[in-house]
C-alpha cells in the first residue's frame, strides 16, 4: 500500500483511519482524502494531519464520487494503488426523509469507483479495493442470534437498502471482473469527531446545554457499540491480511438499549461535569431531561454482530472496552469546544477558505 485514496476521509470514521493509518510505523506510503465536503465533511477533523503531511504524504482533494472525470483524474495523478471507500450518505434518519441523495452516492458513487478502479488497475498487481459497509443490510434480530457473513441481507430503510445494492455491486465486480475487494460490515461507532446528529454526540452535547434528550419510542432498541479506533484497526487489518473476495464482519460484541446509553452518558456527566455546576441546568439533573419521543419510522429492533471470523482467522481483536471508551468520549466532546462551537454555528465548512494554503 503506498498511495492510499481514502474516500469520505473527512467524515467521522474515514478521519479517524486517517490518523490511526499515519500511526502505523510500518506505513510509509501516502494517503489521498477525496471528499466532497457535505455537511458531515469537516476537515477541522483532520487538522493536526494537514498541519504533519500536508503535500508531503496527505493529500486532500474535493471531489464527488459520482464525478466520473474527478475520480479517474485522482487515480492517475496520485498513482492509486488502493482505495478504502467510506463515502456515504451515512444517517438513517436522512434517508428516510430524503432518500435520493442516498441512491446516488451510495449507489451510483460506489458504482464510478469500482468502474474506474477497474479500467485503471486493468494490469496493475498489488492493488486493492476496500468497501466499508454496515450491518443494517442483515435486517433486524429478535432477541436471540447474531449476523453473520452469511446472514442473508434483509436491508429496511432507503439507506441500508443503497448501502446492500453497493455492497452488491462491489461483489459483483469481484465476481465477474476479478477486481480485487474486500467488504466489511460493521455495527455502530462512537468516538471522537462524530457528527452531533448520532445518538451518542447528540445525547452529550444536548445533555452539556440543558436541552431534550430523545429516546425514540421506547428507547429498547439494541445497538452493538464499537470504539471507532477499533473499527480503524479492523479495516487496517483486512488491508493486510485479508482475503481477496472475502468480507469480515466488525462489532464491538458490546449490545446495549438506546436507554441504557443515554442514562449511562447522564451518570458519567453528573461524575465529569456534575448538573449542580452546569449553569444551563437549573436545578436538573442530567437525566431528568430524558424525552420520549415518537418513534423512527421502520425502526430496527435489534442489531448484533458475529464477529468470529475476522477474530479467528486475521487475529484482530477489539482494544477498547466500553465503560473507559464512553467516559474518554464524553471527555473528548468537553474537551474540545472549539470543534463543537464551529459544527454548531456551521463555521466548520470554510475551513478550506480559511486555511487557504492547504487548497
Ligand atoms: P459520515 O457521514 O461522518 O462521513 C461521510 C463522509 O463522506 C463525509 O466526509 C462526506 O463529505 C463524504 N461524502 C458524502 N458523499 C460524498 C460523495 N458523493 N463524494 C465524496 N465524498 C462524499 O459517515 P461515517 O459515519 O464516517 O461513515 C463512513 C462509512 O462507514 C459509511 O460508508 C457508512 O455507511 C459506514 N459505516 C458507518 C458506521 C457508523 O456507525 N457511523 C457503522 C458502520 C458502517
Ligand atoms: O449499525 C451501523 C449504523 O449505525 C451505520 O451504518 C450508520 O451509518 C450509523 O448512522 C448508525 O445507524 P443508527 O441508526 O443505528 O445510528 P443513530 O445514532 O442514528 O441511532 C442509534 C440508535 O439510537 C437507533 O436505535 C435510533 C436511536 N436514536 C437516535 C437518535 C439520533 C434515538 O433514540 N434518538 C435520537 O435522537
Amino acid at each position: 500500500m503506498k498511495n492510499i485514496m481514502v474516500t469520505g476521509g473527512a467524515g467521522f470514521i474515514g478521519s479517524n483511519f486517517i490518523r490511526y493509518v499515519f500511526s502505523q510505523k510500518d506505513f510509509k506510503g501516502k494517503i489521498i482524502n477525496f471528499d466532497k465536503l457535505t455537511y458531515a465533511g469537516n476537515l477541522e477533523n483532520l487538522t493536526d494531519i494537514c498541519e504533519k503531511y500536508y503535500d508531503k504524504r496527505y493529500f486532500f482533494i474535493k471531489g464527488d464520487i459520482c464525478d466520473r472525470k474527478a475520480v479517474e483524474k485522482t487515480l492517475e495523478k496520485y498513482e492509486i494503488d488502493t482505495i478504502v471507500h467510506f463515502a456515504a450518505e451515512s444517517h438513517v434518519d436522512r434517508s428516510i426523509l430524503g432518500p435520493e441523495e442516498f441512491i446516488k452516492t451510495n449507489i451510483e458513487g460506489t458504482f464510478i469507483l469500482l468502474q474506474s478502479s477497474f479500467n485503471f488497475w486493468k494490469n496493475s498487481k498489488n492493488t486493492r479495493f476496500h468497501h466499508v459497509s454496515t450491518d443494517e443490510v442483515y435486517g433486524s434480530l429478535g432477541p436471540k442470534g447474531y449476523f453473520k457473513e452469511t446472514t442473508p441481507y434483509d436491508p429496511r430503510s432507503p439507506y441500508s437498502s443503497s448501502k446492500a445494492a453497493s455492497d452488491h455491486l462491489v461483489r459483483a465486480y469481484s465476481h465477474t471482473y476479478g477486481l480485487p475487494v474486500t467488504v466489511s460490515n460493521c455495527s455502530n461507532n462512537y468516538g471522537p469527531y462524530q457528527f452531533p446528529e448520532k445518538l451518542i454526540p447528540l445525547i452529550i452535547l444536548n445533555a452539556l446545554e440543558g436541552k431534550n434528550l430523545p429516546i425514540y419510542g421506547d428507547g429498547k432498541n439494541v445497538r452493538d457499540w464499537l470504539y471507532v479506533e477499533d473499527h480503524c484497526s479492523a479495516i487496517w487489518t483486512i488491508l493486510k491480511k485479508g482475503k481477496l473476495g472475502e468480507t469480515y464482519n466488525i462489532g464491538g460484541e458490546c449490545e446495549k438499549q438506546n436507554i441504557e446509553i443515554v442514562k449511562k452518558i447522564c451518570s458519567l456527566l453528573e461524575e465529569i461535569k456534575p448538573s449542580s455546576k452546569n449553569p444551563f441546568l437549573k436545578s436538573k439533573k442530567y437525566s431528568d431531561l430524558i424525552t420520549f419521543v415518537k418513534d423512527r419510522p421502520g425502526h430496527d429492533k435489534r442489531y448484533a454482530i458475529d464477529c468470529s471470523k475476522i477474530k479467528k482467522e486475521l487475529g484482530w481483536k477489539q482494544a477498547y472496552d466500553f465503560d473507559k471508551a464512553i467516559r474518554e468520549t464524553i471527555k473528548w466532546y468537553i474537551s474540545n469546544e472549539s470543534w463543537v462551537k464551529s459544527v454548531k454555528d456551521g463555521s466548520y465548512r470554510n475551513w478550506l477558505n480559511k486555511n487557504y494554503s492547504y487548497r
